[in-house]
């Protein structure tokens, strides 16, 4: 990917030894721009830090922080740091306000002395049920988990830092980003469907598909599952836009706007694989929402952004990133 500005940016990647973090930051490097990644190594891998300097330390502590910020100035901050498992959040809230809300108001305060913008990334979970899809930037915001719950209070709080402190802020909620981009994979142990289905082709034993009896053609959910470098794609452009003077100051899905369910997402995975992925169905899953599907319209008007893979692309890239790391 090519830089569509001038200037090499500084950019401060918090979370950029996980998943869409890893992603990001490879394809910041690539563009030309100067990538530090700060990442307390909880649920991220070192090995998907690529050539970016990398600070270890944890947002809820002090002293960590000034390893990221004294001495130092970066043009834009991405913060991905986060722990994102909906089913944890539930068994331990404590743990995701602790330190998903409290890392990011400490980081947000950084921000905001240093004047720096900063691209947050947040999740479709803050939609909790929606009521129709696709869904847009300004429908209800009704988070069901404290995972949602945490997000929403971030993007909140970077509003009242906007107001207090003028700093420029812009969210990206993620739909359901599925892929690998050269040798950064989501977590295997990570409770999605798509880790999950590649666990069961491992073990040989069935992946539980949650309810197959929603109102859906198929009975199973329904999601807008994006690609990776897609998303990864998106930050490049919102970073550029934002050194450009775009300050957005709102919220952006981040979609493929195509729903597919969870059986047509393990058939495009079991074509990538050559084989069927084993499946049971069982009870749903506490909190599912039988659609969710993104407008990425304004992803497209504001970013001059796209998706440009297709769901068999993404499972391709998945299933490569699981041969390569078995
Ligand atoms: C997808 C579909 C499940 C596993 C979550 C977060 C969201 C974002 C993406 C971070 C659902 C079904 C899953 C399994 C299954 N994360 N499923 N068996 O719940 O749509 O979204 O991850 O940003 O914020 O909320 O993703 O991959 O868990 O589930 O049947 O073993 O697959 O019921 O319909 P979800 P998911």
């Amino acid at each position: 990917m090519v830089m569509t500005i001038a200037t090499s940016l500084k950019i401060l990647i918090t979370g950029g030894a996980g998943y869409i973090g890893g992603v990001t930051s490879r394809m910041l490097t690539e563009a030309g721009h100067k990538v530090t990644v700060f990442d307390n190594l909880s649920t991220g891998f070192r090995r998907n830090v690529h050539d970016a300097e990398f600070i270890q330390g944890d947002l809820r502590n002090n002293t960590d922080i000034k390893k990221a910020f004294d001495g130092r100035t970066y043009d834009v901050i991405i913060h991905f740091a986060a722990k994102l498992d909906v089913g944890e959040s539930m068994q331990n809230p404590k743990l995701y306000f602790d330190n998903n809300v409290l890392g990011s108001i400490n980081l947000i305060d950084q921000a905001a002395k240093a004047k720096t913008p900063v691209i947050f990334s947040s999740s479709a979970t803050v939609y909790g049920e929606p009521d129709k899809v696709p869904i847009t930037e300004d429908s209800p915001i009704k988070p069901i988990n404290p995972y949602g719950y945490s997000k929403v209070m971030i993007e909140e709080a970077l509003e009242s830092y906007q107001k207090s402190n003028d700093l420029p802020w812009l969210t990206l909620r993620y739909f359901n980003p599925v892929g690998a981009y050269k040798g950064v994979g989501q977590n295997p142990n990570v409770s999605n469907l798509v880790p999950a289905a590649l666990r069961a082709l491992k073990s040989g034993k069935p992946l539980q598909i949650f309810g197959n009896n929603y109102d859906t053609p198929d009975g199973t959910c329904i999601r807008d599952y994006i690609d990776v470098r897609d998303v990864a794609r998106a930050h490049v452009v919102a970073a550029e836009k934002m050194h450009t003077g775009d300050t957005f100051n709102r919220a952006i899905n981040l979609g493929s706007s195509n729903g597919y369910t969870v059986l047509q997402a393990i058939d495009a995975l079991g074509q990538a694989v050559g084989d069927e992925i084993p499946r049971q169905f069982v009870d749903r899953r506490t909190g599912d929402a039988p659609r969710s599907v993104a407008s990425n319209s304004l992803a497209k008007q504001l970013l001059d952004w796209a998706p440009k893979h297709s769901i068999d692309e993404m499972m391709q890239t998945a299933y490569d990133f699981y041969l390569s790391s078995r």
